[in-house]
């Protein structure tokens, strides 16, 4: 049953997509069967890794909308260990027709137990926004990945996502951990780089991966040869930081490897279900349209709990509000 890794940051370019695909390859590249599952509409990743567009039968969009099995969504790629379920632009769409659906928060996380057990990581690469497509991300996952970039205002916004992944905890998938916060984009040159790195650990501590992903040229140009930067060029910096960081990953995680590399032998339907009981029930059995939400006050939003008769995705769009949020402080709790 592989471990779920969402990689998710709602602030653009961060390096989620470079991210996604590098940790992926990596992982792959050390014999770890992984699924790259891009849930972005944009579908960087899919590009990124050498797909066309359309030259997939299907992609996650028709996953979410029931219409094929995720199995049938996964194509293979030139790494033997690395298969992918790509995204496409009609993935827009997605989350308008998803949100009439009871626990709309939860398909994914209810279509993914079919192929997790071939599986010993499934990676995926969030949209930019805490939008349904990333609540499902969030809902499906063991664990959610930060990328942050070494830049001014690397914290902006954090503050919203620890939030959300808080309600994610309370309401749908209890189990939720924060597999750590990843320093991207670095520049060696720059004093700022290492004022940002310094910043992040005083918030987040030892949930900041030692790894850190330097900025280097080869992991921006490997996405328009379709290849992630190991195969691009295996020697470059950025591939060798991101082996790095799947080593940590690996390291962090042999507890969870050793107990769960059985590639899909076991029962595991079950063990979803445990970790994600039926939190959704409460909260997705009145499902509510956005413009029907009563507006909350921002103390309310500040005790966490979305109101009983209310779905978490509006408690969350509520407090996504910009009015709403608050500075990084110290309420970084993890
Ligand atoms: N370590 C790095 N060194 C150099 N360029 C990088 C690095 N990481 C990412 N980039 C480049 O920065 C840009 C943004 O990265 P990326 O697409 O991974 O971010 P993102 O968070 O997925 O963006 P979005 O929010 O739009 O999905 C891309 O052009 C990418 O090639
Ligand atoms: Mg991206």
């Amino acid at each position: 049953m592989g471990k779920v890794i969402a990689i998710a940051n709602q602030k653009g370019g961060v390096g989620k997509t470079t991210t996604a695909i590098n940790l992926a390859a990596s992982l792959a590249a050390t014999e770890y069967s992984t699924l790259l599952l891009d849930i972005d509409p944009q579908a960087n990743c899919t590009s990124g890794i050498g797909l066309e567009e359309d030259e997939a039968d299907a992609s996650i969009y028709e996953v979410l909308i029931g219409e094929v099995p995720a199995a049938e969504a996964v194509i293979t790629t030139e790494m033997p260990f690395l298969d992918v379920i790509p995204s496409h632009i009609n993935l827009v769409g997605a989350e308008i027709e998803m949100i009439d659906e009871m626990q709309r928060e939860e398909i994914l996380s209810s279509a993914l137990p079919q192929i997790r057990r071939k599986y010993d990581f499934v990676v995926i690469d969030c949209p930019p926004s805490l939008g349904l497509l990333t609540l499902n991300s969030l809902t499906a996952a063991n664990s959610v990945l930060i990328p942050v970039q070494a830049e001014y205002f690397a914290l902006e916004g954090l503050g919203q996502l620890l939030n959300t992944i808080k309600i994610v905890r309370q309401h749908l998938n209890p189990d939720l951990e924060i597999e750590g916060v990843l320093l991207t984009m670095f520049d060696t040159r720059l004093n700022l780089s290492n004022q940002v790195a310094q910043e992040v650990r005083r918030y987040f501590g030892d949930k900041v991966f030692e790894t850190i992903v330097q900025r280097n040229v080869r992991l921006s140009e490997a996405p328009s040869f379709g290849k992630p930067a190991i195969l691009y060029e295996a020697s470059s910096k950025g591939a060798k930081n991101y082996m790095a960081l799947a080593r940590e990953i690996l390291e962090n995680n042999e507890e969870y490897i050793e107990s769960h590399h059985t590639n899909g032998e076991e029962g595991t339907e079950e063990a979803l279900d445990e970790a994600d009981p039926a939190a959704g029930e409460e909260q997705s059995s009145n499902p509510k349209q956005p413009s029907e939400k009563e507006p909350s006050s921002e103390e309310e939003q500040d005790e966490e709990a979305p109101a009983e008769d209310e779905g978490v995705t509006e408690a969350i769009g509520e407090a996504s509000d910009p009015e709403g949020e608050s500075p990084p402080a110290d309420d970084f709790s993890l």
